[in-house]
Parts: structure tokens; C-alpha cells; sequence
């Protein structure tokens, strides 16, 4: 009996604490919100304050955003409407879903700014925060200009033959046993692919000792974002990381003092050899037109961070074709008879709309990078500030019924016959906005184009049924959704 009582009272004590300690944290994290919310005013005409979820402790909105991008993005909306505000850390961020506001929005697109290390904070911006993507105003065009030249659409146009050769040898070695039929995580079969044709962009052929140094660097990188940038708390801060965490910070300088050497060692085996991009971009950095965080970042940004962007969307348009044999039939059709480096470049194919279909459906992040305009905007009806941060849920725009239509949600590429181009501006989401628009864009949309056609010429597609059953379960070590599916190649008999 006596057990029993000193049982149930420290259960009944316990059971206190813990509601105590819960609501004191909610309750601060709802005072917090009042006085951001006190901070950064926006209001619509009648006064009301845009809705949105409370800041939470200690990132706000600023993982989930990332880690549970696509559930979030849809639950938002549902409770909070199509426009609203989330806070990266204590930063707000108005997410807008409508085609006209976003219109509204990248009207002065030209002007607009990224937000510092995109709200990230300190980690994150050791190992991005003075890429391309991330910087404004003169510091930014001078780094566009520097590598905008290797990816125009007619300086892809020239290398289709170099991206072709690799694609045709990487199908060909994807199974070293060469069996008739095997089965492979999606994203473990396609991800070496663009990150050696990107990581060739920059610095021409590499010999097999330098594509295992790059990939272990790109490994580093990699856990460093998975196991710090996402995790957030104490690494949005330098002080308190290099104090608390500082293990954390060896293993950056580890990185860092790898990236530099090895770029550094590109540039010196490679500059006799006339014009790769590496060795201008070098010259250049040592002639100061760039800093060496802008070449070394903007690298990253390119190699690093694109590995998850490129094996995301590559994985899932292999999954999708596998998904779906009747496409696949039909694009091997449209394949048969013509030579793949046509075929990569027509905007108007089956192959086209099944790559444009795949951006539409798995968009690599739920949300936009914040960007803000240096106007007073009305978004929604609310009336933005100035230089508040700004991004687009990519998915709501994407799955958007009311221009998708019913079936917004499911893989159909022959939707694109019927789209006219002008109408997509607005309703997708694909390689972003006005003038940050992607620069890798013409060159990915031919890379992985390429891997299709020679992995269709070869292979039949198909899902495992664990893979069907749980078609859209996804890592949550990466920054971009990278899908666990496995798929089954099957060589065909010609
Ligand atoms: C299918 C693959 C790809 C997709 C879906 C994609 C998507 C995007 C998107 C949406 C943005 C704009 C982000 C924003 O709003 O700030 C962007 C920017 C960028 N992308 Fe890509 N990208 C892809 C491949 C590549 C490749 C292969 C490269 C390598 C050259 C690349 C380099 C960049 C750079 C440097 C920026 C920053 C541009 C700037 O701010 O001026 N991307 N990408
Ligand atoms: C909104 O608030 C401002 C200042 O607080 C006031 O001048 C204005 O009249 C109010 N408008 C409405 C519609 O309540
Ligand atoms: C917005 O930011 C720009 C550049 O940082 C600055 O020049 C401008 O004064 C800011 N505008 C407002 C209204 O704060």
C-alpha cells in the first residue's frame, strides 16, 4: 500500500514538473512571438496582423522549413492561409503562395537581396554564406559574371559531346558485375554522376586519385550540414559553437583547409593546360576581383551543395519513370532512331516534360531561399516592409489545383503539351525567380536528360514493392529530400 502511494505521488510529482516546465515554454515561446510580432508589424488595411505559427525555441520555423519542408508547407497553408509569416531563428520570413504575389513580388527583382547566410546563421555561413547564391549588389554580379560564361546555354550547347561520353560510360559501369538484372537505392545509383559531370565543368577530366580526394571532401561537407547546420541551436552561433561545440568547429577547419588545398592544387596541375574554369577563377581571386571565400564558397555551392540538389531531382526522375512503364515505354520511343544528343536538347519532348514534371512535383525545397525587395510590398493584402525576408512556398505553387488542376498531385507529364511557357512563369516553381535565377540550369537540364536517355537505351525500369509501398519516404540527413526508394534495372534485350 505504503509503495503504491510513493508510486503514484512522485508519478503525480513527475507528472507536474513536466506540465510545468512544457507550459512555461510555451508560454515564453508566446511571449516571445508578441514581441516579434510588436517588432515587425505587418498588417493588412483593416489593421489585422498577418497570421502564422508562434516562434519556437530556439530556430523558429527555420529547420522544420528544411527537415519536414513538404508537411509543413501544406499545414501552413491550411491553417494560416496563402500568405503568411514563419521566423528563421528570430528573423521573420513571409511565405507567399500565389501567383500574383509572386509576380508582385519579382517585379523589382533586379534590386532584390538574399538574406544574410539565408537566416542560417553562423555554421552555415562558414560553408556558404559568400557563395553566389547567397550574396547582393556588386559583389554578386562580378561572381555571376566570372562563372556565367560556362554555363550559358550555348557554352552547354558545346559541351553536349563531354557530358554525353560520361553519361554513356557511367551507365555503362553502373553495375561492375554487369548482371542481367539488379536492384539499387535510387540515390546510390545516379549521385556520383552529376557530381562528376558538374565537378568536370570546373575543372576538365579528373583522374580517378582526384575524384575519391573530391568525393571525400564532398563528404565532409555534407556531415557537417547534416549533423550541425540542420541541427541548428548553439551552431547559428560562432562564439557559442567554438565555446561549447568545439569539436564541431575542428572538424570545419578540417574541411575548409582540405577544400582550399584542393582547388589549390586543381589550379597548379592545371594552368599550364589553358582555359577550365578553375584556373580564371583562380587568377582572379589572386588578382582580387574575388575573395577567396566567394571562390571557395561559390565552389561549394556548385559542387557540395548541387550534389543533393542533382541527386534529388535525378533520383526522382528515374523513381517516377520506373513508376510509371507506360512513359517509359513512350519516351524510349521517342528515343529510338534519334541520336541522344538532339534529343537532349528539345524542349518540347516527353523526356522534356517528364524532367519539367519531376521539378514540378519534387521541387528540391519546400520553401524558397529568403529574398527581400528593397520596396514596400503588398503581398496577400498585408503590407510587407521594405527589406523583409521574403520566400515562396514552392510546393503549394506547384501542386497549385486551381492551375494544376485535380490531378496536381500525381506524375503526368502530357500536362505540359496544354501549359503555354508564359503561363508557367508564376505557376512553377523550378529553377527560381527573376534575375537569381539558377545558373547551373541549361547545363543540369542536359546532364540529367542525357543519363535518362543512355539509362532507358539500356535498362528496363522498375520499383521493388518496398518501394512502392512507401514510394515517398525520404533521408533526413540531407538539406534536399533525397528519396530511399529502390529501383530495379533490368538490361533489355535489343
Ligand atoms: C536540376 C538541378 C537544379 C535545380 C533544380 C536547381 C535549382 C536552383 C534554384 C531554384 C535556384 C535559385 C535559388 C534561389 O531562389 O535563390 C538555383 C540557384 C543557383 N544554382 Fe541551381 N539548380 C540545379 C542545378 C544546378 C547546377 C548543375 C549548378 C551548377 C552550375 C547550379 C548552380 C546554381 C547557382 C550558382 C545558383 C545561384 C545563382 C545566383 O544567385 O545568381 N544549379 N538553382
Ligand atoms: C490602423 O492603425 C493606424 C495607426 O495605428 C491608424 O492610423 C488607422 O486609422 C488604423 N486603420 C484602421 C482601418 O483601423
Ligand atoms: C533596405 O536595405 C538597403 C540595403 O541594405 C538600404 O540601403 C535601405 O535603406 C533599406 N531600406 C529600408 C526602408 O530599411
Amino acid at each position: 500500500m505504503g509503495k503504491l502511494f510513493i508510486a503514484l505521488a512522485s508519478g503525480l510529482l513527475v507528472g507536474t514538473v513536466w506540465l510545468l516546465v512544457c507550459s512555461t515554454r510555451v508560454c515564453i515561446e508566446k511571449i516571445i512571438t508578441k514581441l516579434l510580432v510588436l517588432l515587425h508589424p505587418v498588417k493588412d488595411s483593416q489593421n489585422v496582423s498577418i497570421p502564422g505559427p508562434n516562434w519556437k525555441s530556439y530556430d523558429g520555423q527555420l529547420l522544420e522549413k528544411f527537415l519536414d519542408g513538404k508537411a509543413r508547407a501544406q499545414e501552413w497553408q491550411h491553417c494560416y492561409g496563402p500568405t503568411y509569416r514563419i521566423w528563421s531563428g528570430t528573423t521573420p520570413e513571409i511565405v507567399i503562395t500565389k501567383p500574383e504575389d509572386i509576380r508582385t513580388f519579382h517585379s523589382d527583382s533586379v534590386s532584390h537581396n538574399k538574406a544574410r547566410s539565408s537566416n542560417a546563421g553562423w555554421m552555415f555561413h562558414q560553408l556558404l554564406g559568400e557563395c553566389m547564391g547567397l550574396i547582393n549588389g556588386a559583389r554578386w554580379t562580378a561572381l555571376r559574371n566570372e562563372f556565367a560564361p560556362t554555363y550559358t546555354h550555348s557554352a552547354v550547347h558545346e559541351k553536349i559531346s563531354i557530358i554525353s561520353n560520361q553519361a554513356r560510360d557511367y551507365v555503362n559501369n553502373l553495375d561492375p558485375q554487369q548482371r542481367p538484372s539488379f536492384s539499387l537505392r535510387t540515390a546510390d545509383a545516379v549521385s556520383r554522376f552529376p557530381f562528376f559531370c558538374t565537378a568536370t565543368s570546373i575543372y576538365g577530366p579528373l583522374s580517378d586519385h582526384e575524384k575519391e580526394a573530391l568525393w571525400a571532401i564532398a563528404q565532409q561537407s555534407l556531415a557537417i550540414m547534416g549533423k550541425y547546420v540542420l541541427s541548428g541551436g548553439i551552431y547559428r552561433s560562432g562564439r557559442l559553437s567554438r565555446w561549447v561545440a568545439p569539436a564541431a568547429v575542428r572538424e570545419l577547419n578540417t574541411f575548409q583547409t582540405a577544400w582550399e588545398e584542393f582547388n589549390l592544387e586543381m589550379y597548379r596541375t592545371r594552368r599550364e593546360k589553358g582555359t577550365v574554369p578553375i584556373v580564371e577563377l583562380w587568377r582572379h581571386m589572386e588578382e582580387g576581383l574575388v575573395t577567396k571565400d566567394e571562390a571557395l564558397h561559390t565552389l561549394s555551392e556548385i559542387i557540395f551543395a548541387n550534389l543533393d540538389v542533382a541527386t534529388g531531382t535525378l533520383s526522382w526522375l528515374v523513381i517516377f519513370l520506373a513508376l510509371d512503364e507506360n512513359v517509359q515505354k513512350q519516351v524510349r520511343e521517342e528515343l529510338s532512331g534519334g541520336r541522344a544528343e538532339d534529343l537532349c536538347t528539345s524542349k518540347n519532348s516527353l523526356l522534356a516534360h517528364c524532367f519539367l514534371e519531376t521539378l514540378r512535383l519534387r521541387p528540391f525545397t519546400a520553401f524558397s531561399i529568403p529574398e527581400s525587395s528593397p520596396s514596400n510590398k503588398v503581398l496577400g493584402g498585408f503590407h510587407v516592409p521594405a527589406n523583409t525576408s521574403v520566400v515562396v512556398s514552392a510546393l503549394c505553387v506547384n501542386y497549385n489545383k486551381e492551375f494544376w488542376g485535380k490531378d496536381s498531385e500525381e506524375f503526368r507529364p502530357s500536362r505540359f503539351q496544354s501549359v503555354k511557357p508564359l503561363d508557367l512563369r508564376y505557376n512553377l516553381f523550378s529553377f527560381g525567380f527573376g534575375t537569381r535565377k539558377c545558373l547551373g540550369q541549361h547545363f543540369g537540364e542536359v546532364m540529367m536528360k542525357l543519363f535518362v536517355i543512355y539509362l532507358l537505351e539500356r535498362y528496363e525500369l522498375s520499383l521493388t514493392p518496398a518501394a512502392r509501398a512507401d514510394l515517398n519516404k525520404v533521408g533526413r540527413d540531407n538539406w534536399v529530400p533525397i528519396p530511399e526508394a529502390e529501383v530495379v534495372f533490368t538490361e533489355r534485350k535489343v
